[in-house]
């Protein structure tokens, strides 16, 4: 199988709602994919449907193994766990009372640190570290068991833009130099112009397109349902929210920019 991920005719019920209707895209290795759309849009029944986890209609093919970070995992303050402690629970997931020899497994770990860029505080407890090192903890935990295919779920949500940057630059890197696929969902538009990807989730269905196709003034407007301005100046993208002197004149104006 040449993609890390292949979706076809996928629908997905929750609640007794078709959330996912017959959607299909097919996502290429080492390739950084933003799943973007509004709140209830999907996003995360789409992920645990990936999983395997919802009953669902259509074919999902994973071409390797899947990393996964859940939306909204809080690591409690008082939490008694270094983070490096935290990142070999994800070797053992999957295979309790099965231990491997501890070599190998501080190897793994020391490793998915290293990817993570969290080294530095891999001894540490976790609940002490701030936003931006919790996610690369959290990272480091999925990548243990060398997936294909890591699924982040909001993992943006409670950072500021630099934090943020920060973990997208580090995603981007990790797509590059261990053909990692990502498909990381958000709903912050600041950041997809980073993206190699974007599937869009919005009534049901999926499109999903590069950043030219997607990262358009008439394309982000209509999904967000407000003016969204995307200016393409000295090879540079900008995407500048709130900017029609408006409703929304009171809302900071978010500005992002790739090369
Ligand atoms: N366990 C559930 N039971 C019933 N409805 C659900 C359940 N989980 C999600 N839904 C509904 O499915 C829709 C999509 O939810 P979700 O995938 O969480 O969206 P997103 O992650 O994009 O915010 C929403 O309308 C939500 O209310
Ligand atoms: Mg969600």
């Amino acid at each position: 199988m040449n993609a890390a991920l292949e979706v076809s005719g996928l629908s997905v019920t929750q609640g007794g709602r078709e959330v996912l209707r017959q959607i299909g895209f097919e996502l290429p290795r080492g390739v950084f994919c933003g799943l973007i759309g509004a709140n209830g849009a999907g996003k995360t029944t789409l992920l645990r449907a990936i999983l395997g986890l919802l009953p669902s209609q259509g074919a999902i093919r994973v071409g390797g193994r899947i990393g996964y970070v859940p939306q909204k995992l809080q690591l409690e303050p008082d939490m008694p766990v270094r983070a490096r402690d935290f990142v070999a629970l994800g070797l053992d997931g999957h295979r309790f009372g099965l231990a491997l020899p501890s070599r190998s497994r501080t190897q793994d770990v020391d490793a998915a640190l290293h990817a993570a860029e969290a080294e530095g505080f891999a001894n540490q407890r976790v609940g002490q570290l701030s936003g931006g090192q919790q996610q690369r903890v959290l990272i480091a935990y999925a990548l243990v068991r060398s997936p294909d295919l890591l699924l982040l779920d909001e993992p943006l949500a409670n950072l500021d833009i630099k934090a943020a940057s920060e973990i997208v630059a580090l995603l981007k890197r990790l797509c590059a130099t261990r053909k990692v696929s990502v498909l990381l969902s958000a709903h912050d538009i600041n950041l997809l112009p980073a993206m190699d990807r974007i599937l869009y989730l919005a009534d049901g269905k999926a499109l999903c397109g590069t950043v030219q196709d997607v990262v358009r003034t008439e394309v982000l407007s209509r999904l967000y349902g407000y003016h969204i301005d995307v200016i393409r100046v000295h090879g540079r993208i900008l995407v500048v929210a709130g900017g029609n002197g408006r409703e929304h004149d009171h809302d900071p104006v978010h500005v992002s920019a790739i090369p």
